[in-house]
């Protein structure tokens, strides 16, 4: 049975050198023994991951974190104020990280997740474990570990299930290993948050892979069906109701009660907005829709790191 809930089991196969999927608050991860450059060639393997894109490691505590990369002032006040959680940090390598976990780069992304099951298992195991989104390249990240089996199931040693991701977003990346701090990757841990905790604004700098332009583009976070994704609930509703294809809307406020439709919050909270969003792309695009359109959320808090998403994985109209 690739899925089993036993700390024990995962801890054994990661041990045996076996990839494991680990459930984590943001979304579940393809973890291996991040030190063994056998190991993590798998999961860039089991994954279709191109090589030059580097993996999160995760450790258990800020101690650990210091057996792979160099701890800096600012970095050891943002572990503290928000580890265990949705936040890694990029920081200088040390020599014991392979080149494959950080594609060759002088510097190591770290991260201790929010998941209890999951902290025991790199106790137990004494292991720093390298585990990238457990999803095929390119596709929607899982939030469940059914989501896991469905797509990597066949590839990899088993699944350790830790229910449903609470938060649902992968977790925000703050570059620390230099002088100025930026934010590499707006994720589960709003953006506002940080810059109160450092006292001072840092920079923005994702990167744009997907342009705004026309064209169905499936670059990342694809589900399998094209998206739209249009500027506000409005736009949407009166597109709607001129359209003849047939459309899945992911969207929140008041239940419209449509034939293909996920309501991702009625009291429009963005935390089950983010918590629900994947999930309910996975589905829809299972279900006997074109499209799938939903709209831009609000610019604020957990609304970036969803726009962020949805851009990626959406053409805009
Ligand atoms: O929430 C998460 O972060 C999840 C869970 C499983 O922890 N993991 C995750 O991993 O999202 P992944 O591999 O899907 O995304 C890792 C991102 C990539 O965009 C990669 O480019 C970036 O982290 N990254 C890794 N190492 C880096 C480095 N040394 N410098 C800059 N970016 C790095
Ligand atoms: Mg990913």
């Amino acid at each position: 049975m690739a899925v089993f809930s036993e700390v024990q089991k995962a801890v054994e196969l990661l041990l045996q050198g076996e990839l494991v999927a680990l459930p984590t608050e943001t979304v579940y991860g393809l973890g291996g023994n991040a030190l063994d450059a056998g190991v993590v060639a798998k999961i860039f393997e089991a994954k279709n991951r191109p090589s030059f894109d580097p993996l999160i490691v995760h450790v258990a505590s800020v101690d650990q974190a210091g057996e792979i990369a160099e701890i800096t002032e600012e970095a050891r006040l943002l572990f503290e104020r928000f580890s265990p959680g949705p936040l890694t940090l990029v920081l200088k390598k040390k020599d014991v990280v392979p080149d494959l976990v950080t594609s060759g780069h002088s510097t190591v992304a770290v991260r201790i997740p929010n998941h209890a099951k999951t902290i025991e298992v790199i106790r137990k195991s004494g292991l720093c474990i390298a585990a990238p989104s457990a999803n095929p390249f390119g596709y929607t990240s899982p939030t469940t570990a059914q989501h896991v089996e469905e797509q990597l199931g066949a590839k990899i040693g088993g699944i350790l299930d830790g229910g449903p991701a609470t938060i649902g977003l992968e977790s925000t990346i703050v570059d620390a290993s230099g002088a100025g701090l930026k934010v590499l990757r707006l994720g589960g841990l709003p953006y506002e948050e940080i810059c109160k905790a450092l006292g001072k604004e840092i920079p923005v700098q994702t990167s744009s892979s997907k342009p705004n332009a026309p064209g169905m583009l499936s670059s990342h976070y694809n589900p399998g069906v094209p998206i739209k994704l249009f500027e506000d609930a409005d736009a949407l509703w009166g597109a709607y109701l001129e359209t003849k294809a047939t459309v899945g809307v992911l969207y929140m406020g008041e239940s419209r009660s449509l034939e293909f439709e996920r309501n991702l919050s009625e009291g429009e909270d963005l935390r089950e907005v983010a918590a629900g969003l994947f999930a309910g792309l996975r589905e829809l695009a299972k279900e006997a829709v074109e499209e799938i359109w939903t709209y831009k959320m609000p610019e604020v808090g957990l609304g970036r790191a969803i726009n962020d998403r949805l851009k990626r994985a959406a053409i805009s109209v």
